[in-house]
C-alpha cells in the first residue's frame, strides 16, 4: 500500500485496511508516500494506492507518483478519502486509472471514504468521529474484494467526469497559490515542523524567514499542523482549517448540517427523517 496523506486522514483509513487485509492472512506492508516506490512494485501480487480527493481529482504528486511506476502486472486499487460523499467526486481517478492501465497494471476498481475536511470548513468532532466508524463498518468489505481480487469499480457519471475534467486545473492553481502562503512572524516559534514536514519540500527557512517554492500541492499539511496557526495559504485562507480532528467524540451525538445532508445521511446509512432538508 502507498499512502499520500495531508492531513492524516488517509492514513488512518489506510491503516485499518491494512489491519483489516492482516487480519484476513494477506501479507501486507504500508508505505508512506514521500518513500518512493522501491521495495515491492514488481513483487507485490496488489497494489492500493492511497490518496485524498483534491477538487475532484488526484493530488499532483500522486498523478507524478503513478506516472513513474514501473510497468507492471500486478492488480490494482485506489482508496482514497474525501470530505463530501457526493458522486462528484467518482470520477477524482479518472486521469490515474488511464496511467496504470497504460503500464500494464490490472486495474481493479477503488474505495472512498468520507473523512472530514481539511479545507473549506470544519466538521464537529462527532461528525469526524462518526465518518470513522462508519470507514471501521466498511473496512472488512473492502479488505475481502482485495483480498479475492474482485473488481470494485465506482459509477462515473457524465456529470462528475466533466466536473472532474473542468478543475484539473486545480493543480495548477495550487502551484500558483502556494507562492502565496505568508508565515506570521508574531505567532511563529520556528518550530520548522512544517519545513520538515512538507511532502514536496517547497517550504524553506533560511536567515531567519521563509520561503514557499512552486511545488505546492495543496495539501494543507502545514497550516493544518502547524501549533500556533501562523501559516496563511495564499489566495484561499478563508476557507483554512486549522487543527488536528477528535475522532474519540460520540458518534451518536454527531448532528449532521444543512450542506450535502441528503448524501452524508445515505453514507452514514441512515433513513431520512422528517427533519430533512429536502
Ligand atoms: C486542496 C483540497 C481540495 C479538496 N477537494 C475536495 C473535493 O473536491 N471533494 C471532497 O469531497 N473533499 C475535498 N477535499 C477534502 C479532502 O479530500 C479530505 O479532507 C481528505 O480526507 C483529506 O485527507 P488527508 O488528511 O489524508 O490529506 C479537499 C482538500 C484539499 C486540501
Amino acid at each position: 500500500m502507498y499512502v499520500f496523506s495531508g492531513t492524516g486522514n488517509t492514513l488512518r483509513i489506510a491503516e485499518l485496511m491494512r489491519d483489516a487485509l492482516k487480519a484476513s492472512a494477506v501479507q501486507v506492508t504500508l508505505l508512506p508516500f514521500e518513500d518512493g516506490t522501491e521495495g515491492g512494485v514488481n513483487t507485490a501480487d496488489t497494489i492500493i494506492i492511497c490518496y485524498p480527493v483534491h477538487a475532484f481529482n488526484a493530488p499532483g504528486n500522486i498523478i507524478r507518483f503513478c506516472k513513474n511506476l514501473p510497468a507492471g502486472r500486478s492488480n490494482l486499487y485506489f482508496l482514497k478519502t474525501q470530505g463530501e460523499p457526493l458522486k462528484t467526486n467518482n470520477a477524482s481517478s479518472r486521469e490515474l486509472i488511464h496511467i496504470v492501465r497504460r503500464k500494464g497494471y490490472r486495474y481493479r476498481g477503488e474505495f472512498r471514504f468520507v473523512m472530514p475536511y481539511n479545507i473549506m470548513f470544519r466538521h464537529s468532532d462527532e461528525i469526524a468521529s462518526k465518518m470513522l466508524d462508519t470507514a471501521g463498518r466498511r473496512i472488512p468489505d473492502a479488505a475481502r474484494i482485495v483480498a479475492e481480487g474482485k473488481k470494485h469499480l465506482l459509477k462515473r457519471p457524465l456529470r462528475a467526469r466533466i466536473i472532474s475534467r473542468f478543475f484539473g486545473f486545480e493543480h495548477a492553481a495550487m502551484r500558483l497559490n502556494g507562492r502565496f502562503y505568508r508565515v506570521n512572524a508574531a505567532r511563529c516559534t520556528a518550530c520548522l515542523e512544517c519545513v520538515e514536514h512538507c511532502p514536496v519540500g517547497n517550504i524553506r527557512f533560511e536567515n531567519g524567514s521563509f520561503s514557499f517554492g512552486k511545488e505546492c500541492v495543496g495539501c494543507m499539511r502545514c497550516a493544518f499542523q502547524c501549533k500556533t496557526d501562523a501559516i496563511r495559504i495564499g489566495l484561499v485562507d478563508f476557507m483554512r482549517v486549522n487543527g488536528e480532528y477528535d475522532f474519540t467524540k460520540d458518534p451518536e451525538k454527531a448532528v449532521i448540517g444543512r450542506y450535502c445532508h441528503k448524501s452524508y445521511k445515505k453514507y452514514f446509512g441512515e433513513e431520512e427523517k422528517e427533519d430533512s432538508y429536502d
